[in-house]
């Protein structure tokens, strides 16, 4: 028994989204296991935050600024890992965004479109950059791209997120499936509801409160926390997880079951 397998010791990884919320959680979480993380977020103050909190406790933390729907920044995202970590060994693909509340016939395609570049492109982008870093390395490598409960069940008034979620799962498969050869495995989580900003935010636009909100959104009637994502994003892109890949992990509280 290999008790090290679910530890990151040395390992560089790579957290978009990371300034607050579930991203925060799991930058946190990956340097507590021993992995030098790359704290990236577009916002730059919040990311600065996070890895302040991180050398707090005594880990290694490197803020890079991307907006993960640019193809030029997601790119120089890697090339800065590399510059200051010397390799890359596992991401977490976890930035989006949920703003759009209508129904489709009120669509704004704007927001269809902000949407999808965010939630969806991003993933696309950051999955290219990340294996390309991988198969120069000629090392196996262990991506995690953040889903939803929204990426099987859909919500109404939601569609592009929830399109934009599905489609997590199918690029989450298709890398699997084209990169198992070369050792990558490329899995998802997908959360239930965590009380992160996102979800604050939500439930303010949505005038509920935690109390009448959770028992529909959970068997434990209660939200997340997002430390409790983080872990099985560490799983995923650690050792322990070896024969795992083209998996959605739910964490959610039991939601999907019923
Ligand atoms: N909170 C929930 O209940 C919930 C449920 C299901 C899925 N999720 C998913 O989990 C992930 C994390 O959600 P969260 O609740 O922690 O969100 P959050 O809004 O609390 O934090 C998201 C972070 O992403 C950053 N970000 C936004 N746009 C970006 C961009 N273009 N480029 C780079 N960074 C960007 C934000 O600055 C922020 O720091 C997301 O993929 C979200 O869709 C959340």
């Amino acid at each position: 028994m290999d008790a090290t397998r679910n530890g990151l010791s040395g390992r560089v990884a790579i957290v978009t989204g990371a300034g607050m919320g579930m991203g925060a959680a799991t930058a946190r979480l990956f340097a507590a296991r021993g992995a030098k993380v790359v704290v990236s977020d577009i916002n730059t103050a919040a990311a600065e935050e996070t890895a302040a909190a991180i050398r707090a406790e005594g880990g290694a933390a490197h803020v890079v600024t991307c907006d993960v729907a640019e193809e030029d920044q997601v790119a120089a995202l890697v090339a800065a890992t590399v510059a200051e970590f010397g390799r890359l060994d596992c991401a977490v693909n976890n930035a989006a965004i949920t703003p759009d509340v209508l129904p489709i016939a009120d669509a704004d395609m704007a927001v269809w479109d902000k949407v999808i570049r965010v939630d969806l492109r991003s993933v696309m982008l950051c999955m290219k950059y990340e294996i390309r870093q991988f198969l120069a390395q000629a090392s196996p490598g262990a991506i995690v791209n953040v889903g939803s409960v929204s990426s099987f069940r859909p919500q109404p008034h939601n569609a592009a997120y929830v399109a934009a979620k599905h489609g997590v799962i199918g690029l989450t498969k298709t890398g699997s499936l084209e990169y198992a050869g070369q050792n990558i495995r490329v899995n998802a989580v997908l959360p239930g509801a965590i009380d992160t900003p996102m979800l604050r935010h939500a439930l303010v636009q949505n005038n509920f409160t935690e109390e009448e909100f959770a028992p529909a959104l959970s068997l434990f009637n209660r939200f997340g926390k997002p430390e409790e994502v983080a872990e099985a994003s560490a799983w995923l892109c650690s050792d322990a997880s070896s024969y795992v890949t083209g998996h959605s992990l739910a964490v959610e509280g039991g939601y999907l079951t019923r």
